[in-house]
């Protein structure tokens, strides 16, 4: 049964991409940090075998950085070619700045 489990501390997240590569239940998971929340989403682009943590966050989306294929953070959902496949998202619990993950 998947639980809640700790991955990692907010300031972890780079100030710099808003992005942090985590790994819940063996799998890696990207944290993203918006403005007022921080979303989770699985870490690899189902498009191809890149790093979403390694991708360009901009007004609650990822690009990714192999082919720019574009998701919706909060949904999960693909913006725009190559991408047509959902990321899976996981849950978010932020208590006393550490981030916890729960798989939905
Ligand atoms: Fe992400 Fe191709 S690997 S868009």
């Amino acid at each position: 049964m998947d639980t809640w489990k700790p991955v990692a501390q907010v300031g972890d997240i780079s100030p710099d991409t808003g992005t942090l590569r985590v790994v819940y239940e063996g799998e890696a998971v990207c944290l993203y940090k918006l403005p007022d929340e921080i979303c989770a989403t699985q870490d690899r682009c189902p498009h191809g075998n890149a790093s979403l943590a390694d991708g360009y966050l901009e007004d609650g989306t990822i690009e990714c950085p192999l082919h720019q294929g574009v998701f919706d953070i909060r949904t999960g959902k693909p913006q725009c070619p190559p991408v047509t496949t959902d990321l899976r998202r996981y849950e978010v619990r932020v208590e006393a700045d550490t981030v916890y993950l729960k798989a939905q």
